[in-house]
């Protein structure tokens, strides 16, 4: 009798722990999927091979290089002895243990998960992830006044939202929950919408497009011209789930590294809720932008019909009268242009073999038209230089994709004269590319007025809210006295 109910207890007690490390299990599964749609991953571990969420991923801000940190659950280098409360505040209001982070962590998108969803996150990361006890080579040294985190409590102060992500009354249930991952984990904010004078967000132009370095996150708005108002759900979800949709777009840079890492691995109803939301998104217009970026240039159905005869010896027409000058195709090897300036000959020789002579791309769509496409009928070239200059390297869904980065084979003059062909030939001739643009894409795109003048900019608004106006008044003092006094 006894040993009955010794075997009964037993069992009961076996019944009740195996259905707790169940749900433990479900959590951090949840909490896994939940890391995979905020892209912790992206910035959490150090490219070319570097340990999961070890760290040591360079963020180029204007300010200077920031390095992530160690997130593995390491008791010496990672947050391997940080409580959920410690680990809920660094991730939702940017303040860890040890002080406050820079927004480069995107704990302003970050603040809207909701207590439940820290909790799966954060089980996740103490039990599933392998701790590495080492911390990142690098450590983040920025230059004075930036170096003082404390004035990210004031930048905080201005900025940071504190409430949690709730669904509006009458809000639509998919579009709530598009609207919470969009806005919160997936953080497309952080990257299409525009950034004011203190490098916050612009909320009243949500997804009206951003800078990251030099790429451009376009306006992702419902503007029928500038946004994606004319795209069909299909079609975002395709571009969301692969990176590639024929006529519209593909994704390169930060964009490749969002659908390969985080989108392409969401279900399909979360990426349906996140097309549902983007069809919410107020309009915002792109004066400047005359025509959606995806009617430019003509597409061509027969892709060696464009000029057949100059098709025939891979020469775009442009180049056909030219073709028995034979020596404005000396030096035309893909690893050295070192002798050529012409957009067009460039062109033919090292974009033409790929994206055909009429720009038509292959039949199968692998190698993209360069008609209709965001990046090539922008007003803005950012997207088509960054392209030239970085390549594409995404695997998504369908496979490994592949464009060779041309920035150690051509120099600044050369970019402008390709892209410049381009613009002109296949896309939108109002974008101007000079070498001076391709310089500064280069060299990490244009500085916001807050790099440049930082030291004076956010002396003002910061100061007078967190009572650093001593130090701040010697800071504009000196800004002053330099400027003047030259
Ligand atoms: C866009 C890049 C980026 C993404 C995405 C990102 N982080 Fe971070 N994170 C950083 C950077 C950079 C730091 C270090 C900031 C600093 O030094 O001020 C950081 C710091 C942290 C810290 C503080 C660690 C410490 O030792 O102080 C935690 C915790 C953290 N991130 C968790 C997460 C989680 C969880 C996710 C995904 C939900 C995530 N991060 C996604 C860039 C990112
Ligand atoms: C790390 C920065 C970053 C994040 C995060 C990000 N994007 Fe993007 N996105 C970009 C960039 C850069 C491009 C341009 C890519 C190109 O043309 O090669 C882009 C392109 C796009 C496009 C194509 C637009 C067009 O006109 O061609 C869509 C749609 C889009 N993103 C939606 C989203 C959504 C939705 C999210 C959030 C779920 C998101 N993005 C998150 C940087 C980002
Ligand atoms: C070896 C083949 C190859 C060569 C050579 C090549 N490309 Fe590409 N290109 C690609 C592939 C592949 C893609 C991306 C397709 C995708 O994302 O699905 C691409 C994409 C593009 C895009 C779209 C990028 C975006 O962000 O929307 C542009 C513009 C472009 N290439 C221009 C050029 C120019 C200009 C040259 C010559 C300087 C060139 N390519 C040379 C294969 C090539």
């Amino acid at each position: 009798m006894m040993r009955h109910l010794a075997t009964l207890v037993t069992l009961v007690v076996g019944v009740i722990s195996t259905a707790a490390m169940a749900q433990d299990a479900d959590l951090v599964k949840r909490g896994e999927y939940l890391a995979t749609a905020g892209d912790c991953a992206a910035c959490h571990t150090a490219p070319k091979g570097g340990k999961p969420f070890a760290g040591g991923y360079p963020l180029g801000s204007p300010m200077g290089t920031i390095w992530s940190t160690n997130i593995t659950p390491s008791k010496q280098s990672g947050i391997g002895n940080w409580t959920e409360e410690q680990f809920a505040r660094a991730v939702r209001e940017g303040v860890s243990p040890s002080g406050n982070l820079y927004p480069a962590m995107p704990y302003d998108s970050y603040s809207l998960i909701t207590d439940e969803d820290m909790k799966a996150l954060y089980a996740y990361f103490q039990s599933s992830v392998a701790p590495v006890d080492a911390v990142p080579a690098h450590k983040t040294e920025l230059s004075f006044p930036f170096s003082q985190r404390i004035l990210m409590s004031g930048w905080n102060l201005l900025n940071l939202n504190k409430t949690r992500f709730t669904a509006k009354s009458g809000e639509d249930a998919q579009v709530a929950r598009g609207r919470y991952l969009s806005e919160g984990l997936a953080h497309c904010a952080t990257c299409h919408t525009p950034r004011d004078l203190t490098m916050a967000m612009k909320t009243d132009e949500n997804l009206a497009g951003g800078l990251v370095g030099a790429w451009e996150a376009p306006n992702i708005t419902t503007d029928r011209v500038s946004g994606l108002g004319d795209w069909t759900d299909a079609e975002i979800a395709q571009y969301l789930k692969q990176g590639h949709v024929p006529g519209k777009g593909v994704a390169a840079g930060p964009m490749a590294e969002a659908v390969e890492l985080s989108l392409s691995k969401l279900t399909d109803g979360d990426i349906s809720a996140i097309t549902a939301y983007l069809r919410t998104v107020p309009a915002v217009a792109d004066p400047t932008q005359k025509a959606a970026p995806a009617t430019f240039g003509t597409p061509v159905e027969d892709h060696y019909s464009f000029d057949s005869t100059a098709a025939r010896k891979g020469l775009h027409a442009a180049n056909e009268g030219r073709a028995a000058d034979a020596s404005v195709y000396a030096d035309a090897t893909r690893s050295d242009f070192t002798s050529i300036n012409d957009g067009a000959v460039l062109y033919d020789s090292a974009c033409a073999s790929c994206h055909m002579p009429s720009g038509a791309g292959s039949k199968d769509g692998y190698y993209p038209s360069l008609y209709q496409s965001t990046a090539t009928g922008s007003v803005h070239p950012n997207n088509l230089v960054m392209t030239v200059l970085e390549g594409v390297h995404r695997t998504g869904s369908s496979g490994p994709t592949l464009m060779p980065a041309f920035e150690n084979d051509m120099n600044d003059r050369q970019v402008a004269a390709v892209a410049s062909f381009v613009a002109q030939n296949f896309g939108n001739p109002a974008m101007t590319i000079t070498p001076e643009t391709v310089a500064e894409f280069r060299s990490g795109g244009p500085k916001p007025l807050l790099a440049k003048f930082g030291t004076y900019l956010i002396g003002v608004p910061v100061a007078a809210i967190i009572a650093f106006a001593l130090l701040a008044i010697g800071v504009v003092r000196l800004q002053r006295r330099e400027v003047h006094g030259s």
